[in-house]
């Protein structure tokens, strides 16, 4: 078999070790707690399911879905930015219905990406940013998210040879996996900065329903000009706890979307239509659901901060999104700590460098897991003797 090169181009996958080691552990019948998983443990909102059972019975939705999604999909998209953000949205032209947002996220490379041109993207930062990247035959260009920047990043710092070679730029607010909030103003000087260098923004936005403190966070696409020179990738997934259902969306810029449009349609048809009828309910239903599952996190969130502040894990307190990201103590590397933790008390989290070389320092925890098993993961970080080497 001849493989192509670009596979060779794809970093290992850097989680192989650990992984088998937390296999090993449960097969020796020990018990471990995860806070490596990002995927919410609380279910789909009743009536959201009601609303695909029934429309599974339907045999108009047995059949091939059109690509581009159903109108009534569109049209609730565009009705749910309205509400959410007050931004206008044209449902045909600047919507556009995905399998999933990491869907889109990965297809859209081919669209803006030729041989050897250059993609900015955040470090740390979703790793599907610079994998589709490569996977297009382009060059990510790692812009560092920082501490003393408020994880946000400084565009001036990126050199202008990089700058005249970029096609597309990422952005992710809330921040996965720093867990970073962004202001209008932030998107505003995004755009700025787009605009002078003909760079496409592509605002990568599932968390903007995960919210703390009831501070909700804005929308890329309220920035002036915005839809000048960028989209936002959204997701049914994290606001109405919809991962396994694959559903989500790509809105503004048109010619961007027709030309996402074009790739999607050659290589997929579309999202099964008893699934994008449950999404229409998930956004035009009741939001009530949103407030709910946010106190819910915000009670996690608080109870695993003081844990590791307690055991000398310095940590930000999160904005928005599932993660805590907390700094690994002196001595210590991510994969070190992360190994400490799952040998002596027997808690899994993920090592920063999964998410880029800036994560080196640190470890994310998710609070995608249930009450009961927080607690006792919080019990056991408590009982952790380390911290000093
Ligand atoms: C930052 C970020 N973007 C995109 C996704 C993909 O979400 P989905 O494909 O479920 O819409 C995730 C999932 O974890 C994520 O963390």
């Amino acid at each position: 078999m001849q493989f192509a090169k670009r596979l060779d181009r794809l970093p290992p996958y850097l989680f192989v070790d650990i992984n088998r080691r937390i296999a090993d552990l449960r097969s020796k019948g020990i018990d471990i707690v995860t806070f490596a998983i990002g995927d919410p443990d609380l279910p789909t909102p009743s009536h959201v399911i009601d609303r695909l059972c029934r429309e599974a019975h339907v045999p108009a939705n047995h059949r091939y879905p059109e690509s581009d999604g159903l109108p009534e999909l569109h049209e609730a998209i565009a009705d749910w930015y309205k509400a959410r953000f007050d931004v206008e949205l044209d449902p045909d032209t600047e919507v556009l219905p995905l399998i999933g947002s990491k869907e889109g996220i990965g297809h859209i490379a081919l669209c803006f990406v030729e041989q050897d041109k250059v993609v900015l993207v955040p470090d740390p930062g979703y790793p599907v940013y610079s994998m589709s990247t490569i996977i297009a035959g382009g060059v990510p260009y790692f812009v560092p998210l920082t501490e003393e920047n408020a994880f946000l990043p400084d565009f001036e710092s990126i050199p202008e040879s990089v700058v005249s070679k970029a096609t597309m730029m990422w952005l992710n607010y809330p921040n996965n996996p720093t867990g970073a909030g962004a202001s209008l103003e932030f998107f505003e000087r995004a755009v700025q900065f787009a605009k002078k260098n003909d760079i496409l923004v592509c605002h990568d936005a599932p968390y903007t329903e995960v919210y703390f403190d009831g501070k909700k966070p804005p929308s890329f696409m309220q920035a002036e000009g915005a839809k000048d020179i960028g989209v936002e990738f959204h997701s049914l997934s994290k606001t109405y706890h919809m991962t396994g259902w694959r559903i989500g969306m790509v809105v503004g810029n048109k010619d961007a979307i027709r030309a996402l449009f074009t790739v999607k349609s050659n290589l997929d048809s579309g999202i099964p239509q008893a699934i994008q009828l449950a999404a229409v309910e998930a956004l035009t239903g009741s939001q009530s659901i949103v407030g709910e599952h946010n106190a819910i996190f915000q009670r996690r969130r608080d109870k695993l901060v003081k844990v590791l502040q307690d055991i000398g894990l310095r940590t930000r307190v999160p904005d928005g999104g599932f993660y805590v990201w907390a700094k690994v103590p002196e001595g210590y590397s991510c994969v070190d700590l992360t190994r400490e933790l799952l040998e002596q008390v027997h808690v899994a989290v993920t090592p920063g460098i999964g998410y880029g070389a800036r994560g080196e320092n640190y470890i994310r925890f998710s609070i995608t897991l249930s009450d009961d098993r927080l607690d006792e993961g919080i019990r056991r970080l408590s009982s952790w003797r380390g911290g000093v080497r």
